[in-house]
């Protein structure tokens, strides 16, 4: 016999979404057990993006969730377009009056778990979840097998899937194990992180002949790069010379600073959307509930988004018995979803070149970034997007 725990919110993943909202939860006198079936080091040594909307970081700070984030992170006020050669700027606060931060995700990672265990958070690491019950009542329950082996039961009043893009919260809320809207593309990223001063102090998306490559920071000291290859690459079949002679060759017009490479890794694109975002007291949130290609950076802004909306409807719900902003919740959040889905999706065909792509195909695409920069609308939309429409709680 398990014996069942009882909390008022079961929130199964601590990745960004998990954790910030039992963040904003605590802080509504509302507790919760965040379960997640990786190891501490596992979660925070995660090698993810790195860009951070204004409206994230605006509450990462005021939830007081980080504050290394201002420290630590470096405001980034544009990016540079680079095509056919030449470099474009989006001056992003002159657009939008709004920036971006540098700050990688696993530093994000880091200050929300230390602040959750310093809260005292129930927060259970090598929690392998099987299933969740009783979805359409007012107890759901969540059954799974501990870091021991020990089977375990915990009883709440809402359960939350923030447990990524394999998730087995899902299949209780879609029916299926996919359960979605689906996209696959037919290039992906040869990521590296390298020990070298930067070689741009902004961001810079390049679409060239060869491809597409994104210039990007972590440090003074290291760099992280990425160029567009095969989807079936081999992250270790390239040697580092081959490397910087891709990178090189997807941005003319800078002389890379080249260095160690002591991380690579191959990223695939997909774009997802589950068909449900909610059923009865269950819900998805983050890569869960969707996932985006990195392009632009969208991943865990989007899932920050989630989290603020789903923190307004459980409150309503748990404190003051109105379900009103759960029964929107998903309308709501769906919203925000396909525009992101629509931003990620359009940098990416914007920026990288199709393996099929003919003529026609690179000239227009070209006719694409021009229309982009050499219009304040067009760099105005692309700043807007990039550092993130403003938090919505509800139905215009
Ligand atoms: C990074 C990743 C992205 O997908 C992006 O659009 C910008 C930056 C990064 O890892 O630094």
């Amino acid at each position: 016999m398990t014996e069942a725990d009882r909390t008022r919110v079961a929130i199964v993943g601590a990745g960004p979404a998990g954790l910030l909202l039992s963040h904003l939860l605590a802080a509504s006198g509302i507790d919760s057990v965040v379960l997640d079936q990786r190891s501490r080091e596992e979660i925070e040594n995660t090698i993810r993006a790195g860009i951070l909307e204004q409206g994230t970081v605006d509450l990462l700070v005021s939830s007081s969730a980080s504050s290394r984030v201002l420290t630590d992170g470096t405001r980034h006020d544009g990016i540079e377009l680079r095509f056919a050669g030449e470099g474009h700027r989006i001056d992003f606060p002159g657009l939008v009056g709004r920036s971006v931060w540098l700050y990688p995700q696993h530093e994000v990672l880091r200050d929300l778990v230390a602040a959750r265990l310093a809260a005292g958070q129930d927060l259970r690491f090598g929690a392998s979840v099987e299933r969740v019950e009783d979805a359409d009542s007012d107890r759901p329950r969540v059954v799974g097998t501990d870091a021991d082996g020990q089977p375990f039961e915990i009883d709440a009043d809402f359960v939350v899937g923030a447990d990524g893009s394999r998730s087995v919260v899902r299949p209780t809320v879609t029916g299926a194990s996919t359960g979605g809207y689906f996209r696959e593309y037919p290039f992906a990223w040869f990521g590296i992180l390298c020990e070298a001063p930067p070689s741009s102090e902004e961001l810079i998306y390049s679409n060239s002949e060869n491809g597409f490559a994104l210039i990007s920071q972590r440090s003074p000291t290291v760099q992280r790069m990425y160029f567009q290859c095969d989807p079936e690459a081999d992250p270790d079949a390239l040697d580092e010379q081959r490397i910087w002679a891709e990178l090189q060759s997807r941005v003319p017009g800078t002389t890379l600073r080249e260095g160690t490479i002591f991380q690579r890794d191959v990223l695939r694109f997909r774009s997802f959307v589950a068909h449900r975002l909610r059923r009865g007291r269950v819900a998805l949130i983050g890569d869960a509930a969707h996932t985006v290609p990195p392009t632009g950076a969208k991943g865990m802004n989007l899932a920050v988004a989630d989290v603020v909306l789903l923190h307004e409807a459980l409150t309503a719900l748990l404190l003051e018995n109105d379900d009103r902003p759960l029964d929107t919740f998903a309308d709501v959040a769906l919203r925000r979803i396909w525009k992101a889905q629509h931003f990620s999706w359009w940098m990416t065909s914007m920026l990288h070149v199709a393996p099929d792509a003919s003529d026609f195909d690179r000239l227009r695409q070209l006719g694409e970034l021009r229309s982009v920069v050499e219009s304040e609308a067009g760099r105005t939309y692309l700043a807007e997007a990039y550092t993130g429409w403003p938090f919505e709680t509800r139905l215009a």
